[in-house]
């Protein structure tokens, strides 16, 4: 693997989604997890909600068991999460705003107003060895507190700017892309990690791809979407073909 290897994180959120809506076992959010990771997976989303609309904990303690590759465990910032993260132990935890009513994590966790609540519960993975991630718009307020707090990783939401792409808007694209890519470059500059997802497709995941900060992609809806046509096995083949498109793309520039 080269030294700026780009990882692809696959959710299976929307598996559970699928499945719950007729709240029997399949399809199986596991199983999905096993045929992306053979397929070129190179580690598995699942945001654990309060509201449990898709992933159930024991899909969670499944996950965990039963996977070969870094589990990324999504969750709000409550007591009752960091305590069932902590008895998971997954590779990594990603913080993520939640309201009950949205249709999906609408915006990034404001670190820089619940910087007090954080910075403990930061320090308590840190202390157990699982490294936490920060879901953040790429404000530079945000980034620089990501960095005070001792967050290893964080990782920029990029759905405000795969909305625009989608919906033509040539002009909120760019100014919400110049944001993305100012944000990856002081990020790593301040030595976090910097990951990134929300909305990506394989148009938006191949331009973002080229930014060699970004070490990490996270993509679930899109994917699974696709995979209704032609599978998930196929669907994880050209979202990774896309991704070295870009990143090669950065790589002939340097
Ligand atoms: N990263 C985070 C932190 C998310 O909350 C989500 C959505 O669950 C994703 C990535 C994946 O977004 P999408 O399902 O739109 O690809």
């Amino acid at each position: 693997m080269s030294q700026s290897a780009l990882r692809l994180g696959v959710n299976v959120d929307h598996v559970a989604t699928l499945r719950n809506a007729r709240g029997g076992e399949r399809p199986d959010p596991v199983r999905a997890a096993l045929v992306a990771i053979e397929a070129g997976a190179d580690g598995i989303t699942a945001h654990l909600r309060e509201d449990r609309r898709h992933i159930r904990d024991t899909d969670m303690a499944r996950l965990k068991a039963e996977i070969s590759k870094p589990l990324n465990f999504e969750m709000a910032a409550t007591q009752d999460m960091q305590r069932i993260a902590l008895a998971t132990m997954p590779h990594a935890v990603c913080l993520v705003p939640e309201r009950r009513m949205e249709l999906t994590t609408e915006g990034g966790l404001d670190v820089v107003g619940q910087r007090e609540t954080l910075a403990p519960f930061i320090a308590r993975f840190n202390d157990a060895g699982i490294r936490t991630s920060l879901f953040i718009a790429a404000d530079p307020a945000q980034i620089e507190m990501a960095a005070a707090l001792k967050a290893p990783v964080i990782e920029l939401h990029t759905g405000a700017w795969c909305d625009a792409v989608v919906e033509g808007d040539r002009t909120r694209a760019d100014r919400e892309w110049q944001r993305i890519v100012a944000g990856a470059k002081l990020a790593a500059d301040v030595g976090l990690e910097v990951h990134a997802g929300h909305g990506l497709d394989y148009a938006t995941a191949e331009i973002i791809a080229a930014l060699p900060q970004i070490k990490e992609l996270n993509i679930g809806y899109f994917m699974m979407g696709e995979a209704l046509f032609v599978g998930l096995p196929e669907t994880v083949r050209q979202m990774r073909a896309a991704m070295q498109r870009g990143r090669a793309a950065c790589e002939s520039r340097a």
